[in-house]
């Protein structure tokens, strides 16, 4: 045989053995086409993507005839607020299931943009939830969305540094204030207290925290109390923190994750953050591993300490062309189960609150149990409809407060002046 003819057979038995590949790897037609694909749209989660990937292929090993395709969106809630006002808005289908900020349900189910979910839990099944995210998938009477994790601001120490220095966790905002003064001048360039105060949602969510703190609401039986004097307070206390050095001015352009990198490279005495920076911590070759404290934030003297309610829920987009397959994938990721799992390897909390009895679960993560507590008195911020065009005029005023730019006392009033409108809007 010449050179020519074996390089031809080799040529086409190369080209045989790759058909075989392609065609044995790819799916049957008859297969693909029984195969439903839906797509799953959620915000960016912090740490390796591949631990959720892993998740979700459990959901498709366990149910064959669907595919999730994730598409992921920008961290920031007020950044996927506006892709989904935007799309849903315009009735696309180009995703089924969505996780939505606990502020947004009732705005996304009054605008008619996603499923009535009620059929998916009974009442009994309803009860395990905590009160806070039931009530905020809750609209009219009818069940809108799953609670899938919950957040509520916490405070992270340095527990080698305290111990070091003789301080125990501070309860109040002056016992943080002092700790700080006494041990960031002994180490070097270490902040003293860190937290979010970009003019974003995340602002809002510290800002409230120091005004709950110190007795102070937005509105207290619907009656708007934002200028109130221990807001004033509160929010005078905020930028005090900024001009005398405790806290860095890089926090007034500062959200979740920068924050977290901060604390996290050991720059940080004090961070204010959700639950889902501990496991972040304590993974395995993480510097600070075992070295980090988490306790309930501080209150001003003789106040109670109360968190912002925070977290995710599942919901249906109403224009998804494949609505069943969409509510078995909200109905897996909210199991209790699939929570559970989350918990150990994401940190996302569960919104039910019978895996907080989880022995295996508390004793992974012992300070579950106080999260319990912390999640029960965490307030919301204001249920309503209306609740994001409030947030864009608390924004930029709060962030004109911790900047300097503007006093506690203009930029409330001029707060309360414009909420009043949305109120009298919605009256
Ligand atoms: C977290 C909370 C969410 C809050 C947001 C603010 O994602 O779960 O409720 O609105 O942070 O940045």
């Amino acid at each position: 045989m010449g050179t020519r003819s074996t390089i031809f057979i080799a040529a086409i038995t190369l080209l045989c053995f790759l058909l075989f590949i392609g065609c044995s790897e790819r799916k049957r037609p008859s297969e693909e086409a029984a195969r439903s694909i839906i797509v799953f749209k959620h915000g960016k989660i912090s740490g390796d993507p591949s631990i959720f990937r892993a998740i979700l292929d459990r959901f498709e090993s366990e149910n064959p005839e669907i595919s999730v395709r994730e598409e992921t969106l920008p961290a920031s809630t007020d950044e996927q607020h506006q892709f989904y006002t935007l799309n849903l808005e315009g009735r696309t289908s180009d995703f089924d299931v969505l996780s939505m900020d606990v502020i947004w349900v009732p705005e996304f189910a009054r605008a008619g943009w996603i499923r009535d979910l009620s059929h998916l839990a009974s009442e009994q099944e309803r009860s395990d939830f905590f009160p806070g995210p039931m009530e905020a998938v809750t609209y009219r009477g009818r069940m809108y969305a799953v609670p899938w994790y919950l957040d509520a601001g916490v405070l992270y120490y340095r527990k080698d540094l305290l111990d070091k220095y003789g301080f125990s966790p501070p309860r109040t905002w002056n016992g943080l204030v002092e700790a700080a003064q006494h041990i960031t001048p002994r180490e070097k360039d270490l902040y003293g207290y860190i937290w979010q105060g970009k003019q974003y949602e995340g602002l809002v969510c510290n800002v409230l925290e120091f005004f709950w703190g110190n007795g102070g609401d937005v509105l207290k039986e619907g009656r708007l109390v934002i200028d109130s004097r221990e807001n004033m307070e509160a929010a005078a206390f905020m930028r005090n923190l900024i001009e005398s050095g405790i806290t860095p001015p890089l926090v007034t352009t500062a959200m979740e994750e920068p924050t977290r990198h901060i604390f996290g490279n050991g720059r940080a005495l004090f961070m204010r953050n959700w639950p889902y920076v501990w496991n972040i911590y304590n993974a395995e070759g993480s510097p600070l591993r075992g070295k980090v404290g988490i306790a309930p934030l501080p209150s001003f003297p003789g106040k109670t300490p109360i968190s912002t309610l925070g977290g995710w829920q599942l919901g249906v987009n109403r224009f998804s062309r494949n609505p069943e397959a969409a509510e078995k994938l909200v109905r897996f990721l909210s199991s209790p189960d699939v929570q559970k799992t989350a918990a150990i390897t994401i940190g996302y909390k569960p919104t039910r609150r019978s895996l907080y009895q989880d022995a295996e679960l508390r004793a992974m993560q012992p300070f579950i149990v106080s999260l319990h507590d912390i999640f029960m008195k965490a307030r919301p911020r204001p249920v309503s409809p209306y609740y994001m065009m409030m947030t864009q005029v608390m924004q930029p005023e709060f962030s004109a407060i911790i900047s300097g730019i503007r006093s506690p006392e203009a930029a409330l009033a001029s707060t309360r002046r414009q909420i009043q409108h949305i109120l009298e809007a919605d009256r």
